[in-house]
């Protein structure tokens, strides 16, 4: 296993999560169990599934100058993760999400962005140099379209792999796609996308056929417990995965995407790495929170794919 280096680009978030039977629908109010207060961010959360899993993580991210931006800092050093392009917004807070999660494990997040929404332009030219040298940038959709439309072409114009978690789902420009080795959308942003509603392996099919005409080459679309739809060129991959019973799905989208870096940097091939990410994502819905629960390489080690 020889570390290479990828580039996370995205939000910090402190996520306050409560856990309830059900989840409310408009208008009511339900009582629920516990509340938790754990780190988050699908960029965050991407960083440390990169980091744990094996690959070299750097990340690119804004956080206020308060409590929750320090604690966050401190937690990714620890996780190994070179924080040098950690910028502090003077005025803004730093990033929280209200999560909440039913008896299935499924959730409802709704993110009060904060600094996140500052990661600028200018930002991403400090990081120049790291970008441009980096063998992957993984970018999500909780900071401005434009910084990460810029980011992907600094770095695609330097041959390095772009991959996008198109998370929260969002309209994506043809310029964009066209700079992307690969789109990681599950089947809600699937459908955002190509106007096809996701629900099994055929419509992932045609969603993924409308998804990459748009100029993208690889196109992985995530199916929760059903596993993941592969178009990578002209073939078509379904990859199942194992059953699981599901505690919390919150990050599962992260670790997979952070999982998917760490194998195509390793040289596997995208079925391979795909594989790799199910397993990791797989691990990630048994326990409770986001980064509390994506897992370590050697949890993942023993599938005859990854070493
Ligand atoms: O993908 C899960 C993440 O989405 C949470 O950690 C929350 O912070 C939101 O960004």
């Amino acid at each position: 296993m020889s570390e290479k280096k990828i580039v996370v680009v995205g939000s910090s978030n402190t996520d306050m999560v409560v856990k309830s039977d059900r989840l409310p629908v408009p208008g009511e109010t339900i009582l629920g169990g516990a509340f938790r207060m754990n780190p988050g961010g699908k960029g965050a959360n991407q960083a440390v599934a990169v980091s744990r899993l094996g690959g070299l993580a750097t990340f690119i991210s804004k956080t206020g100058n308060d409590l929750f931006g320090k604690q966050s800092i401190e937690m990714f050093k620890e996780e190994n993760i070179n924080t040098d392009y950690i910028f502090s917004d003077p005025k803004l807070p730093s990033g929280v999400a209200l999560i909440m999660v039913d008896s299935n494990g499924e959730n409802c997040i709704v993110v009060a962005s904060g600094a996140n929404s500052s990661l600028c332009k200018n930002d991403i030219d400090k990081a120049r140099k790291l970008i441009e040298t980096a063998d992957i940038l993984l970018m999500q959709l909780e900071i401005p379209m434009d910084t990460v439309e810029y980011a992907a072409k600094m770095a695609y114009e330097k041959g390095v792999k772009v991959i996008l978690n198109p998370a929260p789902a969002a309209f994506l420009s043809n310029e964009l796609m066209k700079c992307l080795h690969t789109i990681v959308p599950n089947n809600n942003e699937a459908e955002m996308l190509s106007g096809i509603k996701v629900t099994n392996w055929e419509s992932a099919r045609q969603a993924a056929d409308i998804i990459s005409s748009k100029g993208v080459d690889n196109v992985v679309i995530t199916l929760g417990s059903k596993g993941a739809f592969i178009k990578e060129g002209n073939s078509y991959h379904e990859i199942p995965t194992d059953k699981i019973v599901a505690v919390d799905t919150t990050a599962a989208g992260d670790t997979f995407c952070g999982a998917f870096c760490v194998g195509i940097s390793e040289g596997l091939p995208i079925i391979d790495a795909v594989k790799m990410a199910n397993k990791a994502a797989g691990i990630t819905v048994t326990r409770e929170g986001a980064q509390s629960s994506i897992p370590y390489r050697n949890e993942i080690k023993k599938s005859s794919i990854i070493k």
